[in-house]
């Protein structure tokens, strides 16, 4: 059965507007742990545009579930992740000027770097992931990394302007996720999932985890944390193993 890890970084986007203490996406986390959700993400942006540094450490100490970090690829955040220690550490591309994470990781040639790059955390027991598109070459290089994960880019499919593009892209996601798996490859979906979308893919086996962070968060505005957390969590629960 697959699980929910909730991104609280959108709590932290509302409080770094004014620069102060509230809302506090730590205590977003623990509401979200008591609806059901099975993990808490954050993305650490080296412009620390959200989340902050103390946010990290404050999750790792006080999570009942686990805390899976997103990271860009740079000796800082490995750094912080050696300290930290988080559940799971995911490797992202990161542009400063970006509104949010607008593609996978390219791979491609960077396999030894990157094999490299995650040695050290995968020493320290993190379970390591890679944020690719579902291309063939991209979900190749990963295996060829070596990490148990990859997080399968569904921005692309959420974003599709019509019937027929989505359905294209949800192929190359099925695709995808096949691939992976014939590959010994762990798969995790994330980007652009809400409400209505996720539904494309409740009869597809094999997915470990949804990350979802937007979706959630806005719904929370009108309805609380709780509640969105727990509608998302009985969606999922519905779905076919
Ligand atoms: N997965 C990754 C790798 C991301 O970068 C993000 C956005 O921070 C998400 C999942 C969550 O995307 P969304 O906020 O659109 O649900």
């Amino acid at each position: 059965m697959p699980v929910l890890v909730v991104n609280v970084d959108h709590i932290a986007t509302l409080r770094q507007a004014r620069l102060g203490k509230e809302p506090d996406p730590v205590t977003g986390a623990h509401l979200a742990e008591l609806a059901g959700a099975q993990g808490i993400i954050v993305h650490l942006r080296e412009d620390r545009r959200h989340i902050q540094d103390k946010d990290v450490e404050l999750l790792k100490t006080t999570l009942k579930t686990n805390l899976h970090l997103e990271m860009a690829a740079t000796e800082e955040m490995q750094k912080i992740a050696l300290h930290t220690l988080p559940h799971m550490v995911c490797l992202v591309p990161e542009k400063r000027q970006e509104l949010t994470t607008e593609g996978g990781l390219n791979c491609l040639g960077r396999e030894q770097e990157l094999k490299e790059f995650l040695a050290p955390l995968k020493k320290k027991g993190i379970k390591t992931s890679l944020f690719i598109d579902a291309e063939k070459e991209q979900i190749e290089a990963a295996a060829q990394i070596g990490t148990e994960y990859i997080e399968i880019h569904t921005g692309h499919f959420a974003d599709a302007q019509n019937t027929d593009d989505q359905q294209k892209e949800f192929q190359k996601i099925v695709t995808g996720i096949e691939f992976a798996q014939e590959l010994k490859l762990k798969v995790n979906l994330g980007h652009g999932l809400n409400y209505h979308n996720i539904l494309a893919f409740a009869r597809i086996p094999g997915i470990s985890e949804y990350s979802i962070g937007h979706s959630i968060i806005s719904r929370a505005v009108f309805v609380g944390i709780f509640q969105a957390v727990k509608q998302m969590v009985d969606i999922i629960a519905g779905f076919t193993p």
